[in-house]
């Protein structure tokens, strides 16, 4: 039987990426889905790209930055306080600089996003669940909420955060039927490096270079594989690194 019919999910960060390729897999499930990003154009292509292959989905776009103050009445609106899965994966890396070279602009951008939004999605929607009696939660963390590395010193610090609010959230919610999950990617060849290198196409594809990363799909089938366990079973966390990455500052470059 597939477990995930006719259960409503929330993405966040649904325009590309990881968030776009999760999309597509619920839909694959029979899933009802509120897509949620800030550039309408993407999210549309989103949703394209679902209704070619499932016509039948049930789709809802939400074109919203995540820290806007209005989202939470808007979300309780739209859903009617019912989402069974949340999958909080809108986040960025901006600048790879050092701590005295980098930008408060870029520090507030990434903390507001990486944190600020995504611990408040958990705190409209968690209340939602405990009410209904059950639900799902995937947070998207990554290696650098498990490692640091120089120029990251922000971006890593907001990536232990969310580790650290996963497992108090964990422990809160235990035998309430809410299933707390995180995953943890290492390098995924998305938008990522393109919005961490403010466009600059030729930083953001040396990232990538020689070497085969993730892609969005990959980390969509884990997350689908964790959501789809008998609920009696929880992935903690899954930690996913391309064959080619032995941490993030290890990484296999095949010589051309
Ligand atoms: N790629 C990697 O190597 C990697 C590794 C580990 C963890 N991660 C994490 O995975 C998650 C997804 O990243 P990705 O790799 O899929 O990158 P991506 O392709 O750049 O996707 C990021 C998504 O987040 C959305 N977003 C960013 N800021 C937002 C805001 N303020 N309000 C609403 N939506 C916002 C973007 O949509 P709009 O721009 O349209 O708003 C986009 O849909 C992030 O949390 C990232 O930290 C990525």
């Amino acid at each position: 039987m597939n477990k995930l019919q006719n259960k409503s999910a929330l993405i966040t960060g649904a325009s590309s990426g990881i968030g776009k390729a999760m999309a597509l897999s619920l839909a694959s499930r029979g899933c009802n889905l509120y897509l949620l990003a800030r550039r309408e154009g993407m999210l549309k292509l989103t949703e394209k790209e679902i209704l070619d292959l499932y016509p039948t989905t049930k789709i809802h776009l939400i074109v919203s930055d995540v820290l806007d103050p209005a989202l939470p009445s808007k979300l309780a609106a739209l859903t009617g306080e019912k989402v069974d899965i949340l999958i909080n994966n809108a986040g960025l890396a901006l600048g790879k600089d050092r701590v005295e070279e980098s930008s408060l602009q870029d520090w507030d951008a990434m903390i507001g996003t990486n944190i600020t939004a995504n611990f408040r999605l958990v705190h409209l929607v968690l209340p939602w669940m405990l009410k209904s009696g059950e639900g799902d939660i995937i947070n998207l963390c990554s290696v650098a909420g498990h490692y640091t590395y120089s120029g990251g010193a922000v971006y890593c610090a907001t990536k232990h955060a969310v580790k650290a609010f996963t497992r108090v959230l964990r422990e809160e919610t235990c035998g309430k039927n809410i299933r707390v999950m995180q995953i943890s990617p290492g390098m995924v060849d998305t938008e990522f490096s393109k919005v961490r290198f403010k466009g600059d196409e030729s930083s953001a594809d040396a990232v990538y270079s020689h070497m085969t990363p993730l892609h969005g799909e990959d980390i969509a089938r884990m997350m689908t594989f964790m959501l789809e366990q008998p609920r009696h079973v929880v992935i903690d966390e899954i930690i996913t690194m391309p064959t080619d990455q032995g941490s993030p500052t290890t990484v296999s470059r095949k010589s051309v």
